[in-house]
């Protein structure tokens, strides 16, 4: 398995993969791999001929008072967990190789201005960007993301449609530690105490769930659930808890499928965000 750092360096390799007959799999990460990446990378290898892992932490889907220089950052393990998994190459570039003078921003309306938008307005921008651009670069025929960022994978989605980009957006499900915390590069800034704090996300989306497999049909009964049960947890801050449609992410009523009801809680300084989907 190859590390490339340049943007030249993948079309290279892609393009010869592609003169062969090949299929191309991409998985867009920021890197500090984890159980959750590596089930998406495993999907990737079985439905494509190649597979590559890129490894960007993108400065633009940052604020400047956002984790960006904390985030944390470890190549090799990265390169150990793509080679177990069976990627062919990782794309690894510093941030001048993919933004030096750039003007272009690839932007969105409505779906990118709820959930997680309010509170982190640019963020979308600059995921959009970063995925078309990674879209360009790579070419591939799928590309695979994670249902945790469940408005993410919407978003892109949407992009996909708009854009006309020729490519299969698959997502993967959640993959949770044993006590159901959802996988996150972020649980890593958790101390002993918020690790435990954190499961209460889990809870309460669980209680939610059940209640509205159980046939509560009122969305705010559920959502109110949710936040009373978060709430009993004094090292969690809710953010926001909402119940949407899981295409439009409009806000719901009535708990209709498809739904997708998804948190966001700050433990301690933390933001994390989980959710569950009912289709
Ligand atoms: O989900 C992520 O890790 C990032 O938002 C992504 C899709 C790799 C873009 O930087």
């Amino acid at each position: 398995m190859q590390i490339v750092k340049t943007i030249d360096e993948v079309r290279k390799t892609v393009k010869a993969w592609k003169r062969e007959g090949l299929t191309v799999g991409l998985v867009p990460t920021m890197g500090y791999l984890h159980e959750g990446h590596k089930s998406l990378i495993e999907r990737a290898v079985k439905e494509n001929d190649r597979v590559v892992v890129s490894d960007f932490v993108n400065p633009t889907q940052f604020a400047p008072n956002e984790d960006f220089e904390s985030y944390p950052r470890d190549i090799q393990a990265d390169a150990a967990l793509c080679a177990d998994a069976g990627a062919s190459l990782i794309f690894n570039p510093e941030a001048d190789e993919m933004y030096t003078d750039a003007l272009t921003f690839v932007d969105m309306n409505k779906i990118t201005k709820v959930l997680c938008g309010k509170t982190r307005p640019i963020h979308f921008s600059g995921v959009c960007t970063v995925v078309s651009k990674l879209f360009n670069i790579v070419t591939p025929d799928r590309a695979y993301f994670g249902e945790k960022d469940a408005q993410q994978l919407c978003v892109i989605r949407k992009m996909v449609r708009d854009l006309n980009f020729d490519i299969e957006i698959v997502g993967c499900p959640i993959i949770r530690e044993a006590d159901g915390l959802a996988k996150s590069s972020r649980n890593t800034y958790l101390n002993e105490e918020e690790r435990k704090a954190a499961l209460c996300l889990n809870r309460a989306l669980k209680l939610g769930r059940e209640m509205a497999e159980g046939g509560e049909t009122d969305a705010e009964k559920v959502v109110n659930a949710i936040t009373a049960e978060i709430e009993k947890e004094p090292l969690a801050k809710i953010d926001y808890v909402e119940m949407v449609d899981l295409n439009t992410l409009e806000m719901l009523k009535t708990a209709e499928k498809p739904l997708l009801c998804a948190v966001a809680v700050y433990i301690g300084k933390t933001r994390l965000i989980d959710n569950f989907i009912m289709e």
